[in-house]
């Protein structure tokens, strides 16, 4: 079993907290990704689960036992670190089997783990060159594959795809997720690209300033933010915010904003019918806001706007319109087709009531939200 459980987890670097009172439980063989933007404490974090750097206060307990003054060789923890730190002097099998070798595994166990390692990260060929000699996704493999032949209980991978480029990237992402499949183990996996974190992980803990903001499957985070930085932070383009006020008439509840009135669906409505004249921030994804041709094509949770183009930007199947609103706010929506949308024209698009978030402006919490969950 290597259930990861950390508990008040606090680093702090002078007066600098970079890890604060983090709690996170990881089950037994779960690939999380831990996702927030640069300086959040997400190396940090990795660190002290690995036992490279002291614990201030708090624990990390795996597998049931606690781990806070086990030394970090004593560890069945493997991790890659954010630059691969290959030995530039030692052939890539040299560099695979060091840990081994330290470990004082016998040969003839060391060779067989070489071979099956090698298989699995397809380095077959590739085993008596130097570091230098290989592109940087082959590092990127060599690094994974001196963690895996280990066999750790826990994997810890630092941003090990960051210096990839696109394409190399895609592949990288599938072959770990098969690697996962393969091997089961329970990974810890740190990226600032979201992208990744929502195709890889099954949950995703995203921080920001050292502490936990939201810890739930990726589905969960993009379809209902519990903060309004889990709302800025996660989905692309980014959402559209506006301020607005909570209207309760006989006939309808919605938000007054400044792109016109926004009926919220049915389902939600009793729930903000105690709020009248609150004051929110108003999140709506781009791709919730549709262009509709006919009238028959809308939805009871449907509210129309007017808006009048500014900007066609051509993501390829899609295309990212800028428009503004008759009191000049900018809305950012998807459409899928460019044809005959062009600066200056004026479309009704439609909000949909069931995807629009609201956030208390003071807290910055969802205000659907309970607990932070929603
Ligand atoms: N040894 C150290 N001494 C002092 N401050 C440190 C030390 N290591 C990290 N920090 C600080 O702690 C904070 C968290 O750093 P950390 O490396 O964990 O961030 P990160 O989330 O991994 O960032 P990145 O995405 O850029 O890798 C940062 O503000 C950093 O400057
Ligand atoms: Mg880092």
């Amino acid at each position: 079993m290597a259930e990861v459980l950390l508990k008040g987890l606090t680093k702090r670097y002078g007066t600098h907290c970079a890890v604060d009172k983090m709690d996170l439980s990881i089950r037994d063989g779960e690939f999380i990704s831990l996702l927030g933007p640069s300086g959040c404490g997400k190396t940090t974090l990795l660190r002290m689960i690995a036992g490279l750097e002291s614990v201030d206060e708090g624990e990390v307990m795996v597998g049931g036992v606690l781990y806070n003054r086990l030394p970090a060789q004593k560890r069945n923890i493997a991790m890659v670190f954010q630059n691969y730190a290959l030995f530039p002097h030692m052939t890539i099998r040299n560099n695979i089997i060091f840990g081994l070798r330290l470990k004082k595994i016998i040969p003839i166990k060391m060779e067989q783990k070489l071979t099956w390692v090698i298989n699995l990260l397809h380095l077959k060929g590739l085993e008596n060159r130097l570091p230098r000699e290989l592109s940087g996704g082959q590092r990127q493999r060599v690094a994974l594959a001196r963690a895996l032949v280990l066999d750790p209980d826990v994997l810890l991978l630092d941003e090990p795809l960051s210096n990839l480029d696109a394409a190399l990237r895609e592949t990288a992402i599938e072959e770990l997720k098969n690697i996962h499949r393969k091997v089961g183990k329970t990974i810890l996996y740190v990226t600032h690209n979201q992208i990744e974190a929502m195709t890889m992980s099954e949950r995703i803990a995203l921080i920001n300033g050292g502490t936990l903001v939201q810890y739930e499957t990726p589905k969960q985070l993009y379809d209902h933010p519990g903060t309004l930085f889990t709302a800025e932070f996660i989905g692309s383009p980014p959402m559209n915010f506006f301020r607005g006020q909570i209207l309760v008439e006989e006939k309808s509840a919605g938000i007054e904003s400044p792109i016109g009135f926004l009926r919220l669906n049915k389902d939600r409505t009793p729930q903000i019918l105690s709020m009248h004249s609150r004051e929110v921030v108003v999140g709506i994804r781009p791709q919730n806001i549709y262009y509709v041709e006919h009238v028959a094509q809308r939805r009871h949770t449907d509210t129309n706007i007017e808006l009048a183009i500014e900007l066609v930007e051509n993501l390829g199947d899609r295309s990212l319109i800028v428009a503004k609103s008759s009191g000049g706010t900018l809305v950012r929506f998807m459409v899928s087709r460019e044809e005959e949308l062009c600066p200056g024209k004026v479309m009704s698009v439609c909000v949909d009531g069931r995807s629009i978030h609201l956030f208390d402006p003071q807290t910055r919490l969802n205000i659907f939200s309970q607990d932070g969950r929603i």
